[in-house]
């Protein structure tokens, strides 16, 4: 195909890169050697648990006939900047190696464009240079590493006694009790729906979900959801004006993960049918500190935290490589063709991006709180 952009190939196509105070560089393919990331600024003496860290890698697992069948060890290699158990301050780089890769089953339809997938936008933007085998750098398998290094995060976040937790608030259209709106209570969800790998508040609506994927699995085809997590005891005054504004930060985040397609704070776009009065959140002292008696606004003004708890939504879309067949297009000759997919697939991605969702919030946060306290606020007492 004709290359009509007359400066293409001038810009610089490194863009799995991330962050202000904390960067993050993202590496690897589906069926690659390996996947893994570079995070560079975090302070020295932090204490690395690597049990902690597996933990966070079996939430995002697949597992039973819900998940693809793709089964991967997921063991973390801890490469450098970590020296006895602590963090250095210099580049921490973590490994994932790719062990479950089974590469002829995308051999037959590499020249088909996987609708809804990155196959033809990838084709076109690296000109047939990329590596198409399971999705290659845009696969989900990309997401363990980001697991591996928000797990750090969420570490150094818990720390300092910040919580996040994620349910699954609707999958296939059917929906899960909402979180609590006493503190108490909350902590409590948090800390169950931290442990659960399928992370749903009501056991009924839990079952319901999993047979409607286990349906949707059986037909061919996927389903979506939309996974509400919320952030408890981040001090106010967390957050930049414009923007690196918690939610520019955050949302760039969460819409960098493969499947997002929608992410609201607070009320969102409900918010927009509301008038002032009900959607305004009334300050008040409670135990000499500040509260607001109702969360309509996700515990953020101005970009900037109120005390508050956060709360986000995220919407996943269902998994675009389904087994039914898909009119598409043939990369190779550009005519019209008809796709098959084989290849291991989930049926459903909510599941397994909460932990995905929860890592990237925590990166983010963990930027914003050493912009706001700096480096040294994480760090350990000098040896
Ligand atoms: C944890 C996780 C697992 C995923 N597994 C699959 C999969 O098995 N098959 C698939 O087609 N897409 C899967 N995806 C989604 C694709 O990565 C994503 O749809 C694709 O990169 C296109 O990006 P977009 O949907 O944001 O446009 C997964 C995503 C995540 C977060």
């Amino acid at each position: 195909m004709e290359d009509n952009q007359s400066d293409a190939g001038k810009g610089t196509t490194m863009k799995s890169t991330i962050g202000n105070q904390l960067h993050l560089s993202l590496f690897g393919e589906s069926h690659g050697a390996a996947v893994g990331v570079v995070i560079d600024g975090l302070a020295p003496g932090i204490p690395v648990h690597p049990e902690f860290i597996q933990h966070q890698m079996d939430l995002r697992k697949p597992k039973g006939k819900i998940s693809t069948q793709r089964q991967e060890a997921d063991q973390v290699r801890i490469l450098s900047g970590v020296f006895e158990g602590m963090t250095t301050g210099t580049p921490i780089c973590l490994m994932i190696e790719n062990q479950s890769q089974q590469s002829r089953d995308y051999a037959k339809s590499k020249d088909l464009a996987r609708p809804s997938h990155a196959d033809y936008t990838a084709n076109e933007k690296y000109r047939g240079y990329q590596d198409y085998r399971g999705g290659g750098h845009f696969s989900g398998r990309l997401t363990a590493p980001l697991v591996a290094a928000g797990a750090l995060c969420l570490d150094l976040l818990k720390s300092k006694d910040i919580l996040i937790g994620s349910h699954l608030c609707q999958v296939a259209g059917i929906e899960d009790d909402s979180f609590s709106a006493d503190f108490k209570q909350l902590k409590e969800e948090i800390s169950r729906m931290n442990e659960t790998y399928f992370a749903v508040l009501n056991p009924k609506a839990q079952q319901k979900m999993q047979e409607a994927i286990e349906q949707a699995r059986k037909q061919g085809d996927s389903v979506g959801g939309v996974v509400e997590s919320v952030v408890l005891h981040l001090p106010a005054g967390v957050g930049e004006p414009f923007f690196h504004s918690i939610e520019s930060t955050l949302s760039q985040l969460l819409f960098s993960v493969g499947a997002v397609k929608g992410v609201e704070f607070g009320d969102g776009f409900a918010l927009a049918r509301m008038t002032g009065s009900k959607a305004n959140d009334p300050f008040r002292m409670e135990n000499g500190r500040v509260v607001t008696s109702t969360n309509h606004n996700g515990g953020i003004n101005g970009g900037i935290s109120n005390g508050m708890p956060i709360r986000i939504k995220t919407a996943i879309k269902p998994t675009p490589s389904i087994y039914q067949p898909q009119q598409t297009i043939n990369l190779a000759t550009y005519e019209n063709a008809e796709l098959k997919i084989e290849g291991r697939h989930d049926p459903c991605i909510v599941h397994r991006a909460r932990v995905v969702l929860d890592s990237m919030i925590a990166i983010g946060l963990v930027d914003l709180l050493i912009e706001r306290y700096g480096l040294m606020w994480f760090a350990g007492d000098p040896k």
